[in-house]
Formats: structure tokens, C-alpha cells, sequence
């Protein structure tokens, strides 16, 4: 399968003439040819994006316009959910469990932004000046390039280019090297959908060669970036050169809670699909279990019981619970950090190695992996695995949980497991973190806002609020019979 670049509303080559693969993870094979674009794709596609803003049909298109249009990209997508579903499985080893109900969720997004395309409204404000009239108007910022990771990408591409578009801007967007199948299937929704040529462009690629470039364009405006915290800092630095904006949705080391008073058997549940779910490889992970002492032993053995009936195998039988590593290079780091665990004295009580079990084959997989007596200061409580390696860490009292669950420099996503009302909201109030999951984890909608504290990340996605991370405030004032009194003083 050989895939091509979709600039302007057509499927292209690269200017390099290059392709390179892309792998799938349940058997270890190249199954697909990438375009590996470079700068001078880049820069085609952002110039017609940037026509397209400026001068396009989309341009003079009404905001309900863009709304109808979005409506009907959801309903592409929900009739090809099943197809999208399997190639992102092929691709990323996701399992088609949580695919095909990921495929039927992301319409939504469309849906609700699309709805919304024709709501954001400026205001009249009540000026304190006699003479005067003032309103807002909500711009579109421009070009956005929406660069997005391996771990799931059609829904974090949708969480930025529903908002996005919705807003009037113009996408270009750069999925992750080794995941970039499903984006340029999906490219072939817009034309379908009635979008106008160049709203929405795709240039595939690395890093240094695509994400550069695009970044450092003059015409892009924003940069819509999930990804690592490295690379994360890297885009602000290059974007901060010429003032665009950025949202940065970074990794995590979420603190899952469980306290003595919760209901164990939901807690059980909501632990294991806190770090086992996706295998681990999800910003939101709960890889910090933080077990009150007086319930530490006995919740540690029906973890054990419960983890250990997790099966393995190819990501596209629906009876599979834990599917493959997406990338080579994130399977050699989760082994490597495995080991550091234990130089550093974890205690590894589950896991811990390569899976060779038979239905795994010769799929890059790990062992869901549990480390009991883990610390603060180990590198395991510190730094995303981003695998299915958990972490135990043990503590006495609310008080003694809050300082270990903020002594991190990350803060997307937390868990409180209790039956106390009030613990719930005095917890809730202390961790510093985006999101909050109360006797339950791993919630999220297009309705809800998402985002990191800390060094997770910067600005939210979802909710009402999201379109504004695209739009820029306009502030007008008519003279309706002001006098200017002074003309060499500011009034
Ligand atoms: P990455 O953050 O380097 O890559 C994410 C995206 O950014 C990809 O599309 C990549 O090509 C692009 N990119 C890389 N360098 C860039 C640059 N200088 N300028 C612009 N774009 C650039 O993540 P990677 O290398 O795939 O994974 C590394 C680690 O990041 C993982 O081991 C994991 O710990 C973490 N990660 C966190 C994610 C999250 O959702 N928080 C998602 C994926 C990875
Ligand atoms: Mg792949």
C-alpha cells in the first residue's frame, strides 16, 4: 500500500520521490509506504492553506456553512468508521475493541463544533465612555498546523481540527511517522464532505524534515501539538521566534488514588484500565497507584488476580485486552525503563519482560508489568513510561497522597477512588492536575475540557472554550459623538 500527500485537495507525491514504512506491530512487518514529505512540501501546502483562508470559497463561507460541512464530515466518518477502525489497528496495534468504539464516538466532535461554528458571538460591551460604541468580533487566527502523535491519531487530530475548522482556519497537519496511515485515509473524507481545496492539507514525514518547517513557517499562526514534553518544548522555543500562538497537550505521570473507605472491586477495575487500557501508551495513564497502607497488601493481590487474566494477542480479535507496542523505538525504551526500575529498588512483583506467549507471535509486546515499593524519587514515579509499567506507591493519609501526587513536574490526569463525599471534593480541590476522575478513569467527551497543568501542557481541548484557542479578539470602536477635548492626551 502506497500512500501519497494530500495537498490542496489532491493526493501528490512527495517532492523527494522518497517513501519510507510503516510497520505493523502485531507482526513486526512493513505493511504500508509513507510519503516522506520535506520543506518544500511543507511549504506548498501551507501556501494553499493560506490561499484558501485568504482567498478561497471557504473564506466567504458563513460560519453555518462551515458548520453544515463539518456535520457531514461526521457522518463520513461514521459510515467509514469500521475501515478507519482496521487501518489504525494495522498500523498502531490499538485494539479493535476500543477502535470501532473510538471511530463511532469521534463524529461527535464534528457534530458538537460544527453546531458551534455559528455561535461564537463578540459582545457589546457596556463602554464606561460617553460617544462611544465598542463590540468584539472573534477572528479566525489563520493557517494552524496540527501536529499530532502514534498513540491515537484520528482522535487527537479531531480534538484540534474540529475546533479548528469550525473556527475558519485552515489546517495542515503532520501525523507521527509512525502512525500516519489513518490521517491520509481520512484525507480522502474532505473532498467527499464538500470541504473546499486546501482547508485541509496532510504532509507526512519526520520530525526534523516536516515538523520544522511547518512550525517555523511564516504563514502558520498556531501550532496544535500532542505529543512528548521534549518535543513539546522544542515547538514552544521555535514558535515563541515570531509570537504564534501554541497549544500543547504534553505527557503525564497521573497519580491514581485509592483510599481505605472506596469500593475495592470498582477500584480494582478502574487501576487496571488506568494503566493497561491502550497498553499503557496514553497521555491520561494511571501510572502511579497511590494505596493507603491499611488496604495496601490485600488490593495488591486483587490487582495481581485480575491483571494476570489479561489476554494478550492480535489487536483485531475483540476478545484481546492488551494488544502490541505501536513503535519499535517505545518498546526498547519501556524495557530500558523496566531496568531502571529495579537498579533503583522496585520491587517488581508482575511482568517485567518481553511476551512470549504464543498468540503474541512476533509482535512487539510487554508483559503488563506492576513495581510495588516504589518511591518518589525513583525515575519510575518521575518519568512517562508511556507502557503498561505500573508504579505502587504506597501512603498513610489525604495529606501524605496530595504531596506525593503533586511532588511531580507533570499534571494532566488523577484519579480518586473513596466513598467519602467530602474527600472526594477536598481531593479534587489539592491535585494539580487537568482532570479529576472520581470512582472512575479514563472518562473523556467533546464536551469536557482537557489539558495539562504543569509541564503537561498548555491551553485546553474540548468544550465550548476549545474554538477560542483558534480565534483572536478583535476590539472595534465607533465614534457616535465623542469630542476630543485634548487631542495630545490619551483618554
Ligand atoms: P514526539 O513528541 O517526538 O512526536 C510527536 C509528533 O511531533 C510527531 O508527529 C513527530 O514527528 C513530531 N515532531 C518530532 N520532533 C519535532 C520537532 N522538532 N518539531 C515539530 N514536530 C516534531 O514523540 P515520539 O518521538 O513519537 O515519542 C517519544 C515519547 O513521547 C514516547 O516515548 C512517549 O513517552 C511520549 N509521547 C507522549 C504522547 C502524549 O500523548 N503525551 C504521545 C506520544 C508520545
Ligand atoms: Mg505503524
Amino acid at each position: 500500500m502506497r500512500y501519497q500527500l494530500y495537498i490542496d485537495g489532491k493526493f501528490v507525491p512527495p517532492r523527494s520521490s522518497k517513501w519510507f514504512d510503516s510497520y505493523n506491530p502485531y507482526t513486526g512487518e512493513p505493511w504500508a509506504e509513507i510519503p516522506k514529505g520535506s520543506c518544500e512540501d511543507v511549504d506548498s501546502a501551507v501556501r494553499v492553506a493560506h490561499k484558501a483562508f485568504t482567498q478561497g470559497p471557504w473564506a466567504s463561507m458563513t460560519a453555518s456553512q462551515r458548520g453544515l460541512l463539518l456535520y457531514k464530515l461526521g457522518d463520513l466518518i461514521g459510515r467509514d468508521a469500521r475501515k478507519l477502525a482496521e487501518v489504525e489497528v494495522r498500523d498502531n496495534g490499538k485494539l479493535i475493541a476500543e477502535m470501532q468504539g473510538q471511530l463511532n464516538y469521534i463524529p461527535q466532535w464534528y457534530y458538537y463544533f460544527g453546531g458551534l461554528a455559528d455561535k461564537v458571538q463578540g459582545a457589546v460591551v457596556p463602554l464606561d465612555k460617553k460617544g462611544y460604541f465598542n463590540f468584539t468580533r472573534h477572528e479566525p487566527l489563520g493557517v494552524v498546523a496540527v501536529i499530532t502523535p502514534w498513540n491515537s491519531p484520528l482522535l487527537l487530530a479531531t480534538w484540534k481540527l474540529a475546533p479548528a475548522l469550525a473556527a475558519g482556519c485552515t489546517v495542515v497537519i503532520k501525523p507521527s511517522e509512525f502512525t500516519s496511515a489513518s490521517t491520509l485515509e481520512f484525507a480522502k473524507l474532505f473532498e467527499e464532505a464538500g470541504f473546499p481545496e486546501g482547508v485541509f492539507n496532510v504532509v507526512t514525514g519526520f520530525g526534523k524534515d516536516v515538523g520544522v518547517p511547518l512550525v517555523e513557517h511564516p504563514l502558520v499562526k498556531k501550532i496544535s501539538f500532542t505529543g512528548s514534553d521534549e518535543t513539546g518544548r522544542v515547538i514552544n522555543q521555535l514558535a515563541a521566534k515570531q509570537f504564534k500562538h501554541v497549544s500543547l497537550e504534553l505527557g503525564g505521570k497521573s497519580a491514581n488514588f485509592v483510599f481505605d473507605d472506596a469500593n475495592l472491586d470498582d477500584a480494582v477495575n478502574g487501576a487496571i484500565s488506568g494503566i493497561f487500557a491502550a497498553t499503557g501508551q496514553t497521555c491520561i495513564a494511571g501510572s502511579r497507584l497511590l494505596l493507603q497502607q491499611t488496604i495496601h497488601d490485600q488490593f495488591l493481590d486483587r490487582l495481581l488476580t485480575l491483571a494476570r487474566t489479561a489476554r494478550m494477542g492480535d489487536p483485531m480479535r475483540m476478545e484481546t485486552q492488551v494488544g502490541p507496542i505501536t513503535t519499535q523505538p517505545q518498546y526498547q525504551k519501556i524495557l530500558g525503563y523496566i531496568d531502571v526500575a529495579k537498579k533503583d529498588g522496585a520491587e517488581l512483583v508482575m511482568g517485567g519482560t518481553p511476551s512470549k506467549r504464543p498468540e503474541c507471535g512476533n509482535g512487539w509486546f510487554i508483559e503488563p508489568t506492576i513495581f510495588a515499593n516504589v518511591t518518589s524519587h525513583m525515575r519510575i514515579a518521575q518519568e512517562e513510561v508511556f507502557g503498561p509499567v505500573l508504579s505502587v506507591i504506597k501512603f498513610k493519609n489525604e495529606d501524605e497522597a496530595i504531596a506525593i501526587a503533586n511532588d511531580s513536574r507533570f499534571g494532566l490526569g488523577s484519579g480518586v477512588w473513596t466513598s467519602d463525599i467530602g474527600r472526594a471534593h477536598r481531593m479534587a480541590e489539592r491535585i494539580q492536575a487537568g482532570t479529576v476522575w472520581v470512582n472512575c478513569y479514563r472518562a473523556v467527551s467533546y464536551m469536557s475540557p482537557f489539558g495539562g497543568y504543569k509541564d503537561s501542557g498548555i491551553g485546553r481541548e474540548n468544550g465550548i472554550d476549545a474554538v477560542r484557542e483558534y480565534l483572536q479578539t478583535k476590539s472595534v470602536w465607533i465614534n457616535t459623538g465623542a469630542v476630543t477635548a485634548n487631542p495630545f492626551v490619551m483618554r
